[in-house]
């Protein structure tokens, strides 16, 4: 709860619209659209103000966001308003099995909840991840620890959760003037 205050707080003061999207999620979004099969809705997990949403809409999917902040809910919908925005606890997702073709996470981590991803993506869907790594929490301090990936870790999450790794990348990259460290991974529900 306390973990859900701050950030209400955070987003309630933040000003001006989102940064720009991840060109790793945006390519990813755009190459699952460009494929038959999976359903055309996509999910951006604790999706904050929403800069991934928009890019979303661009690429050709219908999105929902995802977040447990409500202020985060309301930039969102200012920010893209053709997607639909469900406040929640991402640790208890309010979905049915198989709902998405996509689902992006982006600098969000939940160990266990990455384990039931899977079971929201249809046959063929993509999950796309992209958060810290622990080199970002020893170059900046922030995040803390525990919301930071072990090298290696992320891969080791995507098989226990049944899906198949066709892309990751692990190490320093530029997100504007800034070099973050992070982890990307793009993996796929299997057909059957
Ligand atoms: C660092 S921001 C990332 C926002 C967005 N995904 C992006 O990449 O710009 C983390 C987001 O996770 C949300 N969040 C944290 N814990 C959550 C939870 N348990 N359920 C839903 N949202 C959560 C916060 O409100 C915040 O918007």
């Amino acid at each position: 709860m306390l973990e859900r205050a701050r950030w209400e707080q955070r987003h309630a003061t933040a000003s001006g619209p989102p940064t720009t999207p991840s060109p790793f999620v945006l390519r990813w979004a755009r190459r699952v659209r460009g494929e038959p099969g999976p359903s055309p809705t996509a999910l951006d997990l604790a999706c904050g103000g929403g800069r991934h949403l928009a890019a979303l809409v661009q690429a050709g999917w219908q999105p929902v966001g995802l977040d447990f902040s409500r202020a985060a809910a309301r930039q969102a919908t200012a920010f893209c308003p053709a997607a639909q925005l469900v406040v929640a606890d991402a640790t208890a997702l309010p979905f049915r099995a198989q709902s998405f073709g996509l689902v992006v996470v982006s600098r969000f981590l939940d160990r266990p909840g990455l384990a039931g991803l899977g079971n929201v993506l249809g046959p063929g869907g993509v999950l796309v991840v992209e958060t810290f790594l622990e080199d970002q929490h020893h170059a900046t301090g922030h995040p803390a620890l525990r919301f930071c990936l072990a090298r290696g870790e992320l891969a080791r999450l995507l098989a226990a959760a049944g899906l198949v790794l066709e892309e990751l990348e692990e190490g320093p990259c530029a997100s504007g003037p800034e070099t973050v460290h992070l982890a990307r991974s793009a993996a796929r529900r299997p057909l059957a």
